[in-house]
């Protein structure tokens, strides 16, 4: 069993406007050990997909409209309130796409984990609190026992986000989910908390679902990477599927317009002729054929569901023509650009 199996998600706005079908069938699964990515560009739907794994849709706002979320097994769409509070934090933890806002100012970083800590667990102050320096300096802040102390504000943007991951590490989650954890920091600083969250991915063989818009980032450290666009999963596989033989003309698009030489971490999304439909009124086919130069009549008359890619389960795309040579397609894509 999958420690994470998303099933067809849909999580929809009610607004003045009409309903926003933000996240409109997102299928990917993570397993214990495994980094997943999940890379779209922006507005595509990948934080809204990771505020319904942990329920943080405002209810006044949105809702899960369909889909299943299974965590180890158990439906959070349709878990109680307490169920889901007693998972949060503790067995599956999240890293917010804002990591400095995440903290509290006026509170020292070593007793903000150390609440983290009590939070789900039966441990006296004390004990968090020399849990707490453990984790600081396992996140690789210098002089963590003294450190403990400082305030937010007293730390670099490289500090403050090892922080965040320790206050996310806080009750050794199983699945840790990190929304574009690198995109504020500089460039160095970036490659060092990739670095940092795959070891402490392999060293607790947690789950790790990867949020980000940089294809450089899914090159460098991820086992699979599922492609979104416009709300829906269009392909997803393991990296070298994804990169050496993308089936959805849109992954094989984004592709065409990199060199592989710029596949490093901190490279923006290459920029596709046309733009993403509106998400109040989506085209009842394929959201991408509007942008798509292998579009038939077929692809504007219905959707096309998430199937496998030859034998296997693993390389599967939602494409009524998916590219068959990838590379003679990839060279197309870049001749008609
Ligand atoms: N509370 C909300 N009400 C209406 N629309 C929303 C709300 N939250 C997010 N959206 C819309 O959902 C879409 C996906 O947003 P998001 O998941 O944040 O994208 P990403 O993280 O991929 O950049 C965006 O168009 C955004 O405007
Ligand atoms: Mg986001």
């Amino acid at each position: 069993m999958a420690l994470l199996d998303i099933q067809d998600l849909q999580t929809w706005f009610d607004t003045r406007a009409g309903v926003v079908k933000a996240v409109d069938g997102v299928t990917l699964s993570v397993d214990r050990g495994e980094t997943v990515a999940l890379v779209g560009e922006s507005g595509s739907g990948k934080s809204v997909t990771a505020y319904s794994i942990l329920r943080l849709i405002p209810r006044t706002q949105g809702r899960i409209a369909g889909g299943r979320i299974l965590f180890d097994g158990t439906d959070l769409v349709t878990l109680p309130e307490a169920g889901i509070r007693a998972l949060r934090g503790n067995r599956i933890s999240m890293i917010f796409q804002e990591p400095l806002s995440a903290l509290n100012p006026v509170l020292s970083i070593g007793s903000q984990i150390a609440e983290a800590i009590r939070l789900h667990r039966p441990v006296d102050r004390q004990t968090a609190w020399s849990q707490a320096v453990q984790l600081l300096d396992r996140v690789g802040i210098p002089m963590a026992r003294r450190r403990a102390d400082d305030f937010p504000h007293q730390l670099s943007g490289g500090m403050r986000q090892r922080v965040v991951i320790a206050i996310a590490l806080a009750c050794e989650p199983e699945l840790l989910i990190a929304d574009e954890p690198t995109t504020a920091l500089d460039v160095t600083t970036q490659a060092q908390i990739l670095e940092l969250l795959q070891e402490l991915q392999a060293e607790r063989g947690m789950g790790l679902l990867l949020i980000t818009h940089d294809l450089g980032v899914v090159a460098e450290v991820a086992d699979r990477a599922a492609v979104m666009y416009a709300g829906r999963v269009v392909e997803q596989g393991t990296v070298a599927q994804l990169f050496d033989a993308p089936a959805h003309p849109y992954t094989a698009g984004l592709l065409a317009s990199m060199a592989l030489g710029e596949l490093v971490p901190g490279s923006r999304l290459p920029e596709i002729a046309g733009t993403v439909p509106s998400l109040l009124d989506m085209p009842a086919g394929c959201a991408f054929a509007p942008r798509c130069t292998q579009a038939r009549t077929a692809c504007a008359a219905s959707r096309p569901s998430l199937d496998a890619v030859g034998q296997g389960e693993a390389h599967r795309v939602a494409c009524f023509l998916p590219l068959a040579d990838p590379v003679a397609s990839r060279e197309a894509l870049r001749a008609a650009a």
